[in-house]
């Protein structure tokens, strides 16, 4: 039977992860895959979720099922955080599911959407994270792109956004980042989020937003403002959210697929459609990273400590992108570097050709996606001046 497969190419993200492994070279520097990383290049567990778990782990007196909708405590706790003050008064209209990982949440959104619309097109961004297309696009739904990064200004191409998504049929899903695009960095103002509200409403479409980065562009509040413009004004919306990057729980695959339907009649039917295909894919999703995340949440002690960690991450990444626009700009005098502080979150396109990238790769040993996609959690001041004499090699 498998003598019909061919090998294929390694992951375009991922892969880069392997590819760095295998380097035995001292020089090497990842950033590639979207990880925070600290000064020394870990990764940490932040340390409120590391005292979570060992409450966790001390309480637990069982390991039985949880059941295809997951802890229903961190469903409510998760959506809050997205939602803030909006989650109150949307409850009977909110249908939440835990997910495995906010890719769960992307897939089962899709298979939903597939369920109560065959045939409905997903316009998601041009350019978008490398595994969006794939992870929705294999549930046989049709993608297509809208316009959203201006490249030579390396910013939000909004009046071609707008005006393309202006003439979307109703009822067509957008995916949208809500903050800290996923690979340019170039995130929508809180105008843009207002006129494109208003354009999404007018022609009935139906927003998909992903929220993988809550906190890491500016804060908990300001990365959500998108999102609640767009609920508190559009009667559908559907909701991926990842708690591998603010929680550092990457490899505990925990996330939630919130869908506000315009009724609390269509909440009920959707709640049971989230279970079903749940039940049919994978059964149920894994209860560790969902549990400290509900007990993070549940304790003000324990949130207040979160939340500086996050902050502290978040003002890392902005230093990060300070220290190296300055080198950049101090290494090639005649370019604008003002894009890297602009930007939001942890990546920014470097803007040179796939074979740069892998001359970048091959000569100097710092590895990123064939998109030229930085992770600025990467740069490190033992590593900045390396990476830019490197870089400013090729843009000069
Ligand atoms: C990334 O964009 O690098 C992360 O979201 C990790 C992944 O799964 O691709």
């Amino acid at each position: 039977m498998f003598e019909t497969l061919e090998q294929l190419a390694p992951d375009s993200i991922l892969g880069v992860t392997i590819a760095f492994r295998r380097d035995p070279s001292p020089l090497k520097v990842d950033l590639g895959v979207g990880v925070y990383r600290d000064d020394a290049g870990n990764t940490p567990v932040p340390g409120a979720v590391r005292e979570a778990e060992r409450a966790l782990i001390g309480a637990q007196t069982t390991k039985s099922y949880v059941g295809p909708a997951g802890n229903l405590d961190f469903n409510e706790r998760i959506i809050a955080l997205a939602l803030g003050p909006l989650a109150a008064g949307l409850a009977d209209r909110v249908a939440t599911i835990q997910t495995v990982g906010g890719c769960g949440a992307l897939r089962l959104g899709a298979e939903l959407v597939k369920v109560a619309r065959p045939g409905t097109v997903v316009h998601v961004s041009d350019p978008t994270w490398a595994n969006h297309e794939p992870l929705i696009g294999s549930s046989g739904m049709r993608l297509e792109r809208y316009p959203y990064f201006d490249a030579a200004r390396r910013a939000v191409a909004f009046d071609a956004m707008l005006a393309h998504l202006g003439t979307l049929p109703a009822a067509s899903l957008v995916l949208l980042h809500a903050c800290c695009h996923n690979p340019t960095g170039a995130d929508l103002s809180p105008d843009q989020w207002r006129a494109l509200a208003e354009v999404i409403e007018r022609r009935g479409l139906v927003p998909f937003v992903d929220l993988a980065y809550q906190g890491f562009g500016d804060d908990l509040e300001t990365d959500a403002i998108g999102l609640r413009t767009l609920a508190g004004r559009v009667p559908e919306l559907l909701l991926a959210v990842s708690c591998s990057k603010n929680f550092g729980l990457y490899r505990e695959r925990t996330g939630a697929l919130a869908v506000i339907s315009a009724s609390s009649g269509a909440k009920a039917a959707v709640a049971t459609h989230q279970a079903r295909l749940a039940r049919r894919m994978y059964s149920m999703p894994p209860d560790h990273g969902a549990a400290i995340v509900a007990r993070v949440l549940a304790d003000a002690s324990l949130r207040r400590h979160w939340e500086e960690e996050v902050g502290s991450m978040v003002a890392r990444m902005k230093s990060l992108r300070a220290l190296f626009a300055a080198r950049l700009a101090a290494r090639l005098p005649g370019h604008d570097f003002g894009w890297v502080t602009r930007q939001r979150g942890m990546f920014s396109l470097l803007g040179l050709p796939e074979a740069d990238i892998a001359r970048l790769r091959d000569e100097h040993h710092i590895y990123m996606p064939p998109d030229g996609r930085v992770n600025v959690a990467g740069i490190s001041e033992a590593n900045v001046d390396y990476v830019v004499d490197a870089v400013a090699s090729l843009l000069a």
